[in-house]
């Protein structure tokens, strides 16, 4: 028996396997509204099979986006827009999940497709960005980094408010899990993170200082999003940097966010600073066995994520408890019938992993 397609239950949301969408930026909303390429993109992956497919970093405002072409959440236009993606996703039977975000110091740049650079301060398209100091991404960089605003207490609270926004919008939409994004050097992160937040009041400090402006949000998120739904947080549980954020400490912030009602933890990596590599760096593959140790750590469910491609290593990831999803980001832009791929290497009946129009003919 695969344990990659068991179902896994949380709270009163069924997922009919361990396969999930990892979020990936898109840069094809208009003024944060999804578009069709939205419905075909995270659509296509349901159609595939998979139990979870969520949808994008999805900025809290205008200008927690990272770029012009980046996904929001701030308004009802944008919830609209969503609301006909989720009704496909589970006519599918997929969870359906969204990533909110706030990028910080990190905003204000053009899109990866136009090379991710940050905007210059005249740019009619950028904005000034924000962080836990007016440090900017990468001072000494030959790219030119915006020095962000160093956040008040009160802007920080306009924020947080800001999470809660969205997450009613997400609630009224329909999503099933909802993912709060702290990782990859934005905004939450890089309060967390003691490579970026050197700050002397209570939002700095020591470890619980800086984990003060992410467990506050989840307090407020959770306060909204229903009990019965999905709550998950995406880490950087390791920032790859010495002075950096170690998988110890990963595991308190885990215990503390569980504390709050989080259901389980997204273990990313990397990001805070130019020296750590992004999201897609060359230790990406690291990542997927440092699930298992803040699993048994702090005792929440984990999902996987990080060069995962091949159907054994995902079958493994879930067999030996190391995760409780595994989640693929570029391996499900090669092949969106990726769980099919996963079945039939697996000796797994196909006949019902993708959509009945194909499966019927070909599973
Ligand atoms: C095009 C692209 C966009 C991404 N956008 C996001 C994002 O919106 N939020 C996020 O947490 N990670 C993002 N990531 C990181 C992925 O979710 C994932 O963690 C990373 O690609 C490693 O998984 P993989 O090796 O299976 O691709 C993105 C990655 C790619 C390739």
């Amino acid at each position: 028996m695969s344990k990659l397609f068991s179902s896994l239950k949380i709270n009163d949301t069924v997922f009919k396997n361990r396969i999930g969408v990892s979020p990936m930026c898109q840069y094809s909303s208009e003024d944060g509204v999804a578009t069709n390429w939205h419905l075909v993109h995270l659509g296509a992956r349901a159609v595939g099979g998979v139990g979870l497919v969520m949808a994008e970093c999805t900025a809290v405002s205008r200008h927690g986006r990272i770029s012009q072409g980046c996904a929001g959440l701030w308004e009802q236009k944008q919830a609209d827009a969503l609301t006909p993606i989720v009704a496909f996703l589970h006519q599918h039977g997929a969870v359906a999940g969204i990533q909110i975000s706030h990028s910080g110091r990190k905003g204000s740049a053009a899109t990866a497709l136009n090379g991710g650079n940050h905007l210059d301060a005249d740019d009619p398209a950028g904005w000034d960005t924000v962080g836990p100091t007016s440090e900017a991404f990468d001072p000494d960089g030959t790219r030119l980094w915006k020095a962000p605003l160093a956040l008040s207490v009160s802007e920080i609270n306009s924020i947080q408010e800001q999470f809660v926004h969205s997450a009613k919008l997400a609630c009224d939409v329909g999503y099933d899990l909802l993912e709060v994004h702290c990782a990859h050097g934005y905004l939450l992160h890089s309060f967390l993170t003691p490579l970026v937040n050197n700050r002397d009041d209570s939002y700095g400090g020591d470890l619980s200082g800086r984990a003060k402006f992410l467990l506050e949000t989840i307090e407020k998120v959770r306060a909204v999003w229903p009990e019965k739904r999905v709550l998950s947080v995406r880490l950087s549980v390791h920032d790859f940097v010495a002075g950096g954020l170690s998988l110890e400490d990963s595991a308190q912030v885990g215990l503390w966010l569980k504390d709050r009602g989080v259901d389980i933890l997204d273990c990313s990596g990397g990001g805070a600073v130019p020296a750590a590599r992004g999201a897609i760096g060359n230790r990406t593959a690291e990542q997927p066995d440092m699930a298992g140790k803040i699993r048994i750590d702090t005792g929440l469910p984990t999902m996987a994520v990080g060069a995962i491609t091949d159907p054994q290593q995902a079958e493994d990831l879930i067999a030996t408890s190391t995760a409780d999803m595994v989640l693929l980001g570029r391996e499900m832009m090669r092949d969106p019938h990726w769980a099919l791929t996963a079945a039939k290497a697996l000796n797994v009946d196909t006949r019902h992993i993708l959509a009945e129009q194909y499966g019927f003919f070909v599973g």
